[in-house]
């Protein structure tokens, strides 16, 4: 089975978790779009989304779904998307997309964060995909130099600017082995729009595509 079967496997998946006429709040990612266009195909009764960036409401609107502002949507019912890694304890990294920011804000405006992935995502240690850091513009240096300080090898993502109007550093060779831990550390630079660990709020379930099916992963 290839990676993009399995990732169709996962987001179908998650469409049994979507409540009767619920507002769904929608990922980014090749993963979470599988999600949006089997959605659009298979849930009639989903009108009203909020999407974790640009190009996913264009694609939810592109199917004739509503995306709402978050600020007119209060708390949703669940959360849908990818991640880049997840392990055990369903702490993640996310934001290979570069949508990180927002996707951390829908996921903690929702009652419950459904992860949906192929099985190569899933990792002992988190970190051997480089964390993405979306950062002001002004402080790329100086928060590249603090990952340096915490053991990384930061890389500025090139021609990339994000939803928000800034840059994402993506850090190389960490070793995560206190993702809670590091999350703080890291948003308390100044500078940090948002790191891509989702530790402190992880998903609630994992639905993890493999060559047996799917399989659902709780903390
Ligand atoms: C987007 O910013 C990311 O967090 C995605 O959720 C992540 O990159 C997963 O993408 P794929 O579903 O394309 O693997």
């Amino acid at each position: 089975m290839t990676a993009e079967t399995k990732k169709i496997a996962a987001a179908r998946a998650a469409l049994a978790e979507v409540p009767p006429d619920s507002l769904v709040g929608v990922g980014t990612g090749s993963t979470a779009n599988h999600f949006i266009d089997l959605l659009a195909a298979e849930r009639p009764d989903i009108r009203q989304t909020v999407a974790s960036s640009e190009a996913s409401a264009a694609r939810l609107r592109g199917h004739g779904i509503e995306v709402l502002d978050l600020n007119a949507a209060g708390t949703l019912a669940i959360y849908v998307d990818g991640a880049d890694e997840s392990d055990k304890h369903l702490r993640l990294v996310k934001g290979g997309g570069g949508a990180l920011t927002r996707e951390k804000i829908v996921a903690a405006a929702s009652e419950r964060f459904v992860c949906i992935a192929d099985d190569s995502k899933l990792v002992a240690t988190l970190g051997a995909f480089p964390l993405p850091v979306e950062v002001i513009p002004m402080a790329r240096s100086l928060v590249g130099r603090a990952m340096v300080k915490l053991g990384g090898d930061p890389a500025l993502r090139e021609d990339v600017t994000t939803d928000n109007g800034n840059l994402i550093l993506d850090v190389h060779n960490l070793h995560i082995t206190d993702p809670v831990a590091l999350e703080t550390e890291i948003n308390q630079i100044p500078g940090v729009v948002t790191v891509g660990l989702f530790a402190a709020r992880p998903a609630d379930l994992l639905l993890l595509a493999g060559d047996d099916g799917v399989t659902r992963l709780t903390r």
